[in-house]
Formats: structure tokens, C-alpha cells, sequence
């Protein structure tokens, strides 16, 4: 655990918050979990209750290792007196730039001048959301994945303004928390949408021009490239519309024909083929 740190506050407690939250505080940081809805909270703090009891149940987490994560965390409605004195912020609410750009500007009016604020954003320049504040070298970008307690990257998103300082205390936090961090730069999708949804189009417009079924083309890179799950099935999972919209604003903020969502998708999305939460997407859900 680096010096510097040994509270944060997590602001948003929902799927994403409650993950970061467990992770924090089984790493054995002080985490403060809030979020404006009192009812979120309550959700968030049973949800890391049954996760880590299912973590004992596999043998991952010890009773005591458990025991001590919930003494580690504590829930609050109220952002400031969360915030007090803590010794970082990770912000994991909905992923609106206002909202952002307002929570950060109340973050730095809670916090010492020199505490890291970062943003679990998936989507947001890291800089936008910073550009309120008068000292945007303290915000990072910390892009972890979901369910957050399983998955071990967390992509650090630099941006021109952004401190070594910061980069060093979010780098070193991430290894804390047991993940693996990489480092990209504030640009759209950063390395991980950027990629993904490059892939998962790809094989739509594969899809489209007949090369192979849905089934053939995801397993060309599970058996080939060892990928744990092929592209289509994946974005079955992930959500078609989430896909479309993450494909919308790549191809919006990069101008790249790209990122340009193929018609199979569109189509897929308008008659309400959603993927796995609807039943049916590329592949039928049953
Ligand atoms: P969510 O909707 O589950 O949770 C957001 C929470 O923020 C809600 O509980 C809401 O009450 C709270 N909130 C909203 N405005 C607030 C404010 N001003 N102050 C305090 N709390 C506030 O959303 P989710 O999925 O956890 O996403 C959160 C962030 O993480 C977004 O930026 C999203 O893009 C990002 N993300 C989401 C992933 C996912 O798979 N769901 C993956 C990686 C990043």
C-alpha cells in the first residue's frame, strides 16, 4: 500500500462503486463508499457482503481477509463529510461529463490540494472532466472493469495537464488493490474500447458479407488467438445498443469510417435484438 494513501473515498456506489469499494477495502485501504441515493448504498453494501462471502465460499478470500474488509468500509449519503480527509478519490458515477465535471469541482473544494481525483469513466475525456477545477494535474483516469473483483486490469488514463505525482500514486493503488495496470493517453475509447469495438465490428461486417456463421467466427479467436470469448458473443453479453453507442461516439470524436457501426448492428438494436439481457442478438439466448 503506498504511503500516501490509506483512505479513499469511492463516490457512486453503483455496479461499478460497490466493485471498487470491495477491492479498496480487501486490499486493506479505509474506503468511504458514498453515493446521492441513501438506497444505492444499502444495495452496494450488501452486494460487497455476498461477493466476498462467495469469495470464501471458493476458497479466494479467508473469513478473516473478510472479516477485515467490512471493517474497512463505511457508507455515507453525504459527499463531503465522505470526503473528509480522505487521501483519494476514485469517482464511479453515471457517466454524464456535467455531473463529472460538477463532482470533481466539489471534490477539490473537500479535499487537500494534493489528492488524486480519478474517474472510472469508460467513455469521457479524462481533460473535460477536469477542466473546471483549478488544479486539473490531480485528475486521472482509472478505468476498471466489471464485475470489478474478478477482472485484473485497470487502464491509468493520462492526460496533458495530468502530474507525475498522480500517475505514480494511481499506479502504485492499482498494484495495491492486486490489478494490473496499463497506461494509455486521454484520447476516444483509450486502449481497451478502442480495440474491442474495432474487433466486434469487424466481425459484424464479416457476419454481413457471409464469411462465416456467428459461431465460426468467434471461435477463429477463441481456438486461434486464445481469446476467452470470440467477438460477437462477446458484444451479446456486453449489450448491442452499449456496443452501437460506444461505436457512435468513437466514430462522432475520431471521424474514422472505422469505427462506422455496420447496418447488422443498427438493424439488430431497432428491432430490439439487444443481446443477452434481451434474449436474442447474434446469438438466441434461452
Ligand atoms: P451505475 O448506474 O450502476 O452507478 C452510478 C451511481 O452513481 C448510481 O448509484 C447513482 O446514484 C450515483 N450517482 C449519480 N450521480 C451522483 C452524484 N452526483 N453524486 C453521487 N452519486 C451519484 O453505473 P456504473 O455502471 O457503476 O458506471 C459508473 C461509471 O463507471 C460510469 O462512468 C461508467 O461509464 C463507468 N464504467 C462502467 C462499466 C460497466 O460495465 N458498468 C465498466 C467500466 C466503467
Amino acid at each position: 500500500m503506498p504511503d500516501s494513501v490509506k483512505t479513499i473515498v469511492v463516490v457512486g456506489s453503483g455496479t461499478m462503486g460497490s466493485g471498487i469499494a470491495h477491492v479498496a477495502a480487501l486490499a486493506g485501504f479505509k474506503v468511504r463508499v458514498t453515493d446521492e441515493m441513501p438506497h444505492i448504498l444499502e444495495k452496494a453494501k450488501k452486494s460487497i457482503e455476498a461477493n466476498l462471502a462467495t469469495g470464501v465460499e471458493k476458497g479466494k478470500v479467508t473469513k478473516e481477509q473478510k472479516t477485515k474488509a467490512l471493517a474497512n468500509l463505511s457508507f455515507d449519503s453525504d459527499l463531503q463529510a465522505a470526503a473528509d480527509g480522505a487521501d483519494m478519490a476514485i469517482e464511479a458515477i453515471v457517466e454524464d461529463i456535467h455531473d463529472k465535471q460538477i463532482v470533481a469541482e466539489l471534490l477539490e473544494r473537500y479535499l487537500d490540494t494534493e489528492v488524486v481525483i480519478a474517474t472510472n469513466t469508460s467513455s469521457l475525456s479524462i481533460a473535460e472532466i477536469g477542466s473546471m477545477i483549478v488544479h486539473p494535474e490531480r485528475v486521472i483516469g482509472m478505468h476498471f472493469f466489471n464485475p470489478v473483483h474478478i477482472m485484473p486490469l485497470v487502464e491509468i488514463i493520462t492526460h496533458p495537464r495530468s502530474s507525475d505525482e498522480a500517475l505514480e500514486t494511481t499506479l502504485a493503488v492499482t498494484k495495491a488493490m492486486g490489478k494490473e495496470p496499463i497506461v494509455v493517453k486521454d484520447s476516444p475509447g483509450f486502449a481497451s474500447s478502442r480495440l474491442g469495438i474495432a474487433l466486434g465490428l469487424e466481425a459484424m461486417r464479416m457476419l454481413e458479407d457471409g464469411v462465416a456463421s456467428a459461431e465460426d467466427i468467434d471461435k477463429a479467436m477463441e481456438l486461434g488467438y486464445r481469446h476467452p470469448m470470440g467477438p460477437l458473443r462477446l458484444t451479446d453479453l456486453v449489450g448491442l445498443d452499449v456496443r452501437l453507442a460506444i461505436a457512435e461516439s468513437l466514430k462522432a470524436a475520431t471521424g474514422s469510417d472505422r469505427f462506422a457501426p455496420p447496418a447488422i448492428l443498427k438493424q439488430k438494436v431497432a428491432a430490439g435484438e439487444l443481446g443477452k439481457k434481451s434474449g436474442q442478438g447474434f446469438y438466441t439466448w434461452t
